[in-house]
């Protein structure tokens, strides 16, 4: 039986502090264990989790300021560690088969997964603990980190290992945007747990150690009907009659969301004042009656509470969701402050990128593999190959990529983020505003997006971010060149 939804209180995972900060730079450090957590109610379930926790701890890194977090593996697999939307060195990226070993293996084993990774060139292994080294040389952005490990992310990240990653700057602060106890993640993952409270994955592999992939008819993607609001299911939130900053994030393996809230605001008006995409804050705010959310897109939204008399309950709806995945949390407005804060006409500097005629055009062509046998998913025809470079794009060089799409792909680049210049014949779409680092292709679907990398020479990839078509090898890999 499902718990009930809205009994649970609201909770923001913690800030992690650093083991030193001195000289503009700062260390981490995070263990990945198991841990048994109370997530359902009087229920037990173990997670792999960044300190144990579901989602981990939140880093947050003033913008320029070196961060390294040392992880270390006392899991019983192998782990990589991705910070999505970062702008990292390649070393520090988390290439699927730059591999951290666990602390203590299980003997006799081999823990690479696919042959083909292991029979490649391409990992760079540690085992035990590694530094990842982040320059925060970007501007203020919700960004999150996960596992990326070759052929096992899905289950990896589902089981737990997925958490925040705040970049703040003065240019942000100064804005009077809503802060503090009124700027509140919201990291959406769906799960389903079995009847013992354990979380249920299709996995080949119980174990996640040799045979990759999921059991048919999960193949398109593995979807929850459990909704976790940082950790918790369907949460409730009490909130001053004010405006919030909400971060939502989906870190969810597959599931799409259409979020909106009931009642609307009194009059009739958008419910979200969009101030942040992917990449950081928009140029200008922009009115959303819903936000359509793919998997690993982030949407910083504006809600003014103050919008409702003092009593009023107000559900997070998601209208792409059929039963107990048709809502995903509840406000509870209970008092009226003062409120100070404010949402400018203008919120950040923005520069289009340039394209022209001789723009070097490059095709991604994601769509499905493997008719008749077991099921994968191809970028341009091919599977990933982590020794394969797909493409060597130039550094400074504005570039369009053409994505092109059989059925819904998120689409993720590494690196550096892009803007999006069409949707099959129209411009922009309503929910590609702004930097973006995953963009959602609809079925059929031709998206065109400008990108240009800028710094970083080195390995990287991109991929479809349902993570079951990732594991199954929609992705490709490129080689930034100066
Ligand atoms: Cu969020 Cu390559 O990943
Ligand atoms: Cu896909």
């Amino acid at each position: 039986p499902l718990p009930e939804r809205f009994s649970v209180p609201f909770v923001v995972p913690p800030v992690k502090q650093p083991v030193s900060r001195a000289g503009g730079a700062s260390a981490y450090e995070i263990v990945q264990r198991r841990a048994v957590l109370e997530i359902l109610p009087g229920r037990q379930t173990e997670v792999l989790g960044y300190d144990g926790l579901l989602p981990g701890p939140t880093i947050v890194a003033p913008r320029g300021e070196q961060v390294t977090v040392t992880h270390r593996n006392e899991l019983y697999l192998p782990t990589v560690v991705h910070l999505h939307g970062g702008h990292t060195a390649a070393a520090s990226d988390g290439y699927p088969t730059d591999l951290l070993l666990p602390a203590a293996s299980p003997t006799g084993r081999r823990l690479s997964g696919h042959a083909h990774t292991t029979g490649g060139a391409s990992g760079v292994v540690a085992r035990g603990s590694r530094p990842y080294v982040y320059e925060n040389e970007q501007p203020a952005a919700t960004l999150w980190y996960h596992d990326h490990r070759m052929d096992f992310t899905g289950p990896q990240v589902w089981r737990g290992l997925a958490g925040l990653y705040l970049i703040t700057d003065d240019a942000e602060e100064a804005l009077g945007l809503p802060a503090g106890d009124h700027d509140l993640p919201v990291m959406i993952m769906d799960r389903a747990f079995a009847a013992d409270g354990s979380l249920a994955y299709p996995s080949l592999d119980p174990r996640l150690l040799e045979t990759p992939g999921v059991r048919d008819p999960y193949t398109a993607g593995v979807l929850g009907d459990v909704v976790l609001i940082n950790g918790r299911p369907w949460p409730e939130l009490a909130v001053d009659a004010a405006r919030y900053r909400l971060r939502i994030v989906n870190a969810s393996n597959a599931r799409r969301y259409r979020l909106g809230l009931s009642p609307g605001p009194a009059g009739g008006g958008a419910p979200f004042l969009q101030v942040g995409s992917d990449g950081g804050l928009l140029a200008a705010p922009l009115s959303q009656h819903e936000i359509l959310v793919a998997p690993a897109e982030r949407f910083d939204v504006v809600v003014d509470f103050g919008a409702y008399p003092v009593g009023t309950e107000v559900v997070l709806t998601n209208a792409l969701g059929l039963g107990s995945t048709d809502a995903v949390m509840r406000f509870r407005v209970v008092r009226s402050v003062r409120d100070a804060s404010r949402v400018p006409e203008h919120l950040a500097w923005w520069e289009a990128l340039e394209t022209a005629p001789d723009t070097p055009v490059r095709e991604w062509r994601f769509s499905r593999g493997g008719a008749g046998g077991p099921a994968h998913w191809l970028i341009n025809g091919r599977a990933f190959d982590p020794d394969r470079m797909d493409a060597r794009p130039r550094l400074d060089q504005t570039e369009i990529w053409r994505f092109s799409s059989d059925l819904h792909h998120p689409v993720h680049v590494h690196l550096s983020p892009f803007q999006v210049l069409r949707r099959g014949s129209d411009g922009p779409g309503r929910w590609d505003a702004g930097w973006k680092d995953t963009v959602d292709l609809t079925p059929t679907e031709t998206v065109e997006v400008a990108i240009r990398f800028t710094e970083h020479t080195g390995r990287y990839m991109l991929h479809c971010h349902n993570l079951e078509h990732e594991d199954m090898m929609m992705m490709a890999a490129f080689e930034t060149m100066a």
